[in-house]
């Protein structure tokens, strides 16, 4: 094993204490190193009490070490002004509260596009604003493999177009979109962008002034943070237009007795006592992925993945939906001769390998290819060739012990 993996894992608690597993289900949640464990431990033992509120030092250590995450995801993703980054509890918080908060703004006959890649947390809060509203919910093309072009985007973005709602990596197809064409496109019929760049954040290196998006949400715990937590991105003069939509302790300035007036974003949107420790243990997430650099993310994911693709080529009985788009991703999707995936996880299981069956949250995508659910492993960096091998010698099984099916 390659000795900068193996100190890679050795980070991982729930590596070290299961040896024999198999983890590819990064995906849905990615495995948290000890720095984010020990932060945690670190405000419930060194400091554990509210933020922004009391007045005295242990209250400060607190604050600071609070907000000091934020000013670290600003430069994470490049934004121009700290009050662009907003704290939610993950990304289908940020994503609901966005379209929530937006749904005013959209009238009858306006248009909002989006893709059948589309995880529900994206796409169905906004099948609410237009059934509501309205207004009409235009799906772009996508080719029978199940993969979205900027052409695509070309033929529905238009002057009716009020937002475009995309994801950045598709969950089921791995597929990367291209966002910054994409929001090109849209900016030029006054059309604002939202990326749910949940499963985009682990690999790649984003940055929302270059893809000039307007909003961009995504959760800490698919990138080593903790679960319960994640960030909202948006340009700030869209942020300050937008009305909260929880009322509450903290995000108040002035209260009489019929009216008050709010803070100014971010903390117009942060209300009641936040998720602290792990808004506090983020930070060393992003750290921990800055470090190893996500240059060396992306090759690693890309080597094993296409090692993994190459070995599971032709093997009859295997169906792999994303070969194309897998790659960068490292996201696998397959079945086995048509047999329901949750009958086929039972061999996984059995040999310790941890991966994902059904419809992931995106049955949109999964009945466009035509079956009811999928398999799916998902790359990240704590994983091994070793992993692969008996990921590959599992599916092996699986193919062979189905053949007659
Ligand atoms: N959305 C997560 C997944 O794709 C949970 O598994």
């Amino acid at each position: 094993m390659n000795k900068e993996i193996l100190n890679i894992r050795n980070d991982f608690p729930v590596l070290r204490n299961n040896p024999n597993v198999v983890y590819l289900d990064s995906a849905a949640t990615s495995l948290k190193p000890d720095c984010v464990i020990n932060k945690i431990n670190e405000y419930y033992t060194q400091y554990g009490v509210n933020v922004n509120r009391g007045v005295y030092k242990l209250s400060y250590t607190a604050t600071e070490e609070y907000e000091e995450t934020r000013q670290i995801v600003k430069e994470f993703l490049n934004a121009k002004e700290i009050e662009e980054i907003v704290y939610t509890k993950g990304a289908s918080n940020g994503l609901n509260m966005l379209a929530l908060s937006l749904r005013e703004t959209l009238k009858e006959g306006d248009e909002v596009v989006s893709t059948i890649l589309e995880h529900h947390s994206s796409i169905l809060p906004w099948q609410e604003n237009c059934k509501i509203k309205n207004a009409k919910l235009v799906y772009t093309d996508i080719d029978k493999d199940g993969s979205v072009d900027l052409e695509s985007f070309k033929k529905v973005i238009n002057e009716k177009t009020r937002y475009v709602v995309v994801t950045y990596v598709s969950n089921v197809m791995g597929q990367i979109l291209p966002i910054k064409e994409i929001v090109h496109i849209a900016h030029q019929y006054n059309a604002l962008v939202i990326v749910d760049a949940a499963q985009a954040v682990p690999h790649l290196k984003v940055d929302v002034q270059d893809l000039d998006c307007d909003f961009l949400c995504f959760s800490a715990h698919k990138m080593l943070g903790p679960t319960g937590f994640g960030i909202l991105y948006g340009k700030k003069k869209y942020l300050n237009k937008l009305k909260p939509l929880e009322y509450g302790g903290d995000m108040i300035d002035e209260v009489e007795l019929y009216d008050n007036t709010t803070k100014d974003t971010p903390y117009k949107f942060e209300t009641g006592t936040p998720p602290i420790s792990e808004a506090i243990a983020f930070k060393e997430a992003i750290k921990y992925l800055n470090n190893i650099g996500f240059e060396k993310i992306e090759k690693h994911v890309e080597e094993l993945t296409k090692y993994t693709l190459d070995k599971l080529d032709n093997l009859e009985g295997l169906t792999i939906y994303n070969k194309k788009s897998a790659l960068k991703s490292g996201i696998i999707t397959f079945n086995i001769r048509g047999v329901h995936p949750h009958d086929v996880s039972t061999i996984f299981d059995e040999r310790d390998i941890c991966l994902r069956a059904g419809h992931h949250c995106a049955q949109l995508i999964t009945k466009h290819l035509g079956v009811v659910g999928t398999l799916r492993a998902s790359i990240y960096i704590y994983n091994t060739y070793e992993d692969m091998d008996k990921f590959i010698d599992a599916v092996k099984v699986a193919c062979d012990y189905f053949k007659d099916w």
